[in-house]
C-alpha cells in the first residue's frame, strides 16, 4: 500500500466540489486515512510549494492557495502517488482530458481545482507543512 496527498484548492472548495472530488477517489478504491480542512498562510504555501519558488508562477500561486479555505487528504491504496495523478489530470485544466478531475471541474491554470503529491519526496514534505 502507498500513500499520497492531496488538496482540493479554493476554486474547488468554493464550488461546493469537496465531495465531489474525495467521492471520486472513494469509489476507486483509495481509503482517506487523514483529513483536514484549513486555511493555508503565506508561510504555508510558501513550505508547500518550496521546489515552485524560483518560477514565475510562484507568487500568484501562493496568492491563490492562501484566498480560502482547502481540503488536505493523504489517501492510502496501491500505486497512489501515480494512479492519483492519473486521475487529477494535466496540470492545464484546459488540456485535462474528460473523465479526469481537472477536466470535468476546472477551466484554470493556477485555480485548477486540486493538487496531488508528484513523489514520495514532495508527499513527506507536504505532509509535514499539512499534518505536522
Ligand atoms: P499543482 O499541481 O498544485 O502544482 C503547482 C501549481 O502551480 C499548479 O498545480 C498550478 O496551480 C500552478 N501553476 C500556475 N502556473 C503554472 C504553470 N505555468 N505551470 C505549472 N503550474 C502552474
Amino acid at each position: 500500500m502507498n500513500r499520497t496527498l492531496i488538496v482540493v484548492k479554493p476554486d474547488c472548495v468554493g464550488k461546493g466540489m469537496i465531495g465531489e472530488v474525495l467521492k471520486r477517489f472513494e469509489v476507486k478504491g483509495f481509503k482517506v486515512i487523514s483529513l483536514r480542512m484549513l486555511h493555508m498562510n503565506r508561510e504555508m504555501a510558501e513550505a508547500f510549494y518550496s521546489v515552485h519558488r524560483e518560477k514565475s508562477f510562484f507568487d500568484e500561486l501562493v496568492r491563490f492557495i492562501t484566498s480560502g479555505p482547502v481540503v488536505a487528504a493523504v489517501l492510502e491504496g496501491r500505486e497512489a502517488i501515480t494512479v492519483v495523478r492519473s486521475m487529477i489530470g494535466s496540470t492545464d485544466s484546459v488540456k485535462a482530458a474528460p473523465g479526469t478531475i481537472r477536466g470535468d471541474l476546472a477551466l484554470g491554470l493556477t485555480d485548477n481545482c486540486i493538487h496531488a503529491s508528484d513523489s514520495e519526496e514532495s508527499f513527506d514534505r507536504e505532509f509535514k507543512v499539512i499534518f505536522g
